[in-house]
C-alpha cells in the first residue's frame, strides 16, 4: 500500500516536473497557437460578460501565479498546458485582452458556456458562441495582416503553420439537451438526431475556420459527462459510478467525430485534422497520477451553479481531487489530458495521430 502510494507520487512528480515550467531555450513548435472553445480554455474571456459562467473570483485560481483570472480551475487550464507543451514561455492571451502585437504568437477566443448551437447556454447569461469566435478570429486576421504588413496570402502561409485546438459541445448537451426545463430540444428530437444536428453545425463551422487559412486544428472529443459531479448530484446511477444514459448521448456525439475528421481530410486541401479522443484519456486509472476522488468537487460549491462559492476555502489536497467544481477539472486533471492530447499514451488517445506529431507534419 504505502508501495504503491509512493510510486503515485513519483509517478506525479515527474509528470509535474517535466510540464510545470517551461524548459529553459525550448523551441516553439509552431509560429503561433490558437483556442476556440469553452470553459476548459477559457482564459478570461467571459469576465466582463453578463453571464454566471465566470471565474474571475477566489477560490479560482489559488494555485495560478496571478490569482483569479478567469480560468475555470485551481490552476492552470488544458490551453496553458498545451502552450507549455508546445514550448511557449507565456499563455496564449485572451481575446478580450489581447492587444497589439500580442496576437502574433496566437489568441484565446474560448468562452466559458460557449457553444455550437447558438441557442444552448442562453439560460446563464451572455456567451461567445462558436460562430462569434470564429468573427473575432476574422478580426485577428485583419489585424494580423496590418502588423505583418503583408499580402493577404502571407497571413494565410502563416496561419497555415500554426496549430488550432477546438473544444466545443459539452454545453449543447448540460445547457439545452439536458435541461428540458428550458429547452424543447429533448422533446423535439431523440438523442440521435440532436446527436446529427450539432455535428452537422460543427462541420460548416470547422470549414469556415478552414476557410481562413488554417490547416492543422485538433477537434477535442466530449467528455463524459455523466460523470460529472454536478449530474451524479441530479440523477440515479443504479449501481454505476457515471450517469450512463448521459454518457450514451455524448457517445453518439463523440462516434459522429471521427468520420467528420475523415471528411474534412480527404475533402478540404492540404487539411490536417485530428480528433482527441476524450473517452480514450479519461478511461485510464487516475490513480497513476495520485488522484483518489474522482465524483465530488475539491471546492464549496454553490448549489445554485456548481460553480464555486466565492471565497470559501477548498480542499488542501488538491492534486487528489479529479474535480475542482461540479463542472471543471482540477489543474492535475487537466495537466494529464493535455499530456496524453499532445503525446498519446495508448493508440486511441488521438486519431490519426497526435498533437505532437500533428505539428511535425509538412504542409
Ligand atoms: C476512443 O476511445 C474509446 C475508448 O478507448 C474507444 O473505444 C474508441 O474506439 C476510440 N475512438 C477512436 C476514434 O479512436
Ligand atoms: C511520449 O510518451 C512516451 C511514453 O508514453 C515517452 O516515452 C516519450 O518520451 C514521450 N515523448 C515526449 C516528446 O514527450
Amino acid at each position: 500500500m504505502a508501495l504503491i502510494t509512493i510510486t503515485k507520487w513519483i509517478l506525479l512528480w515527474m509528470l509535474l516536473s517535466v510540464t510545470m515550467k517551461p524548459i529553459q531555450g525550448q523551441q516553439q513548435q509552431v509560429p503561433c497557437l490558437f483556442f476556440l472553445g469553452d470553459s476548459q480554455f477559457d482564459n478570461g474571456n467571459n469576465n466582463l460578460l453578463l453571464t454566471s459562467a465566470k471565474a474571475n473570483y477566489p477560490p479560482y485560481g489559488i494555485d495560478y501565479p496571478d490569482g483569479a483570472t478567469g480560468r475555470f480551475s485551481n490552476g492552470r487550464n488544458i490551453a496553458d498546458f498545451l502552450a507549455q507543451l508546445l514550448g511557449f514561455a507565456e499563455p496564449v492571451p485572451a481575446f478580450a485582452t489581447a492587444r497589439g502585437s500580442d496576437i502574433i504568437k496566437g489568441v484565446n477566443y474560448a468562452s466559458g458556456a460557449a457553444v455550437i448551437l447558438e441557442e444552448s447556454g442562453i439560460q446563464l447569461g451572455d456567451r461567445i458562441s462558436l460562430d462569434r469566435q470564429l468573427l473575432n478570429h476574422r478580426l485577428t486576421i485583419a489585424r494580423l495582416s496590418l502588423l505583418l504588413s503583408k499580402q493577404s496570402s502571407s497571413v494565410n502561409d502563416y496561419l497555415s503553420k500554426c496549430l488550432y485546438a477546438v473544444n466545443m459541445g459539452s454545453n449543447d448537451y448540460i445547457n439545452n439537451y439536458l435541461m428540458p426545463q428550458f429547452y424543447p430540444s429533448s422533446r423535439l428530437y431523440t438523442p440521435d438526431r440532436f446527436a446529427e444536428i450539432l455535428i452537422q453545425k460543427f462541420s460548416g463551422q470547422l470549414r469556415t475556420l478552414y476557410n481562413t487559412g488554417v490547416r492543422k486544428v485538433a477537434v477535442f472529443g466530449i467528455g463524459l459527462l455523466g460523470c460529472l459531479p454536478q449530474e451524479l448530484g441530479m440523477y440515479p446511477t443504479n449501481g454505476s459510478p457515471c450517469v450512463d444514459f448521459i454518457n450514451n448521448y455524448v457517445q453518439l456525439f463523440n462516434n459522429r467525430l471521427k468520420p467528420l475528421i475523415d471528411n474534412l481530410n480527404s475533402n478540404l486541401p492540404n487539411a490536417q485534422f485530428i480528433y482527441i479522443n476524450i473517452t480514450s484519456i479519461s478511461s485510464g486509472d487516475p490513480s497513476v497520477i495520485g488522484i483518489r476522488v474522482g465524483n465530488a468537487p475539491c471546492c464549496v460549491v454553490s448549489r445554485r451553479t456548481g460553480q464555486c462559492a466565492p471565497n470559501q476555502v477548498p480542499c488542501s489536497n488538491r492534486n487528489e481531487y479529479a474535480f475542482w467544481d461540479n463542472f471543471h477539472p482540477t489543474e492535475i486533471l487537466n495537466l494529464g489530458t493535455a499530456s496524453r492530447a499532445y503525446n498519446a499514451t495508448v493508440p486511441s488517445d488521438a486519431y490519426p495521430v497526435d498533437i505532437r506529431r500533428l505539428v511535425q507534419q509538412q504542409n
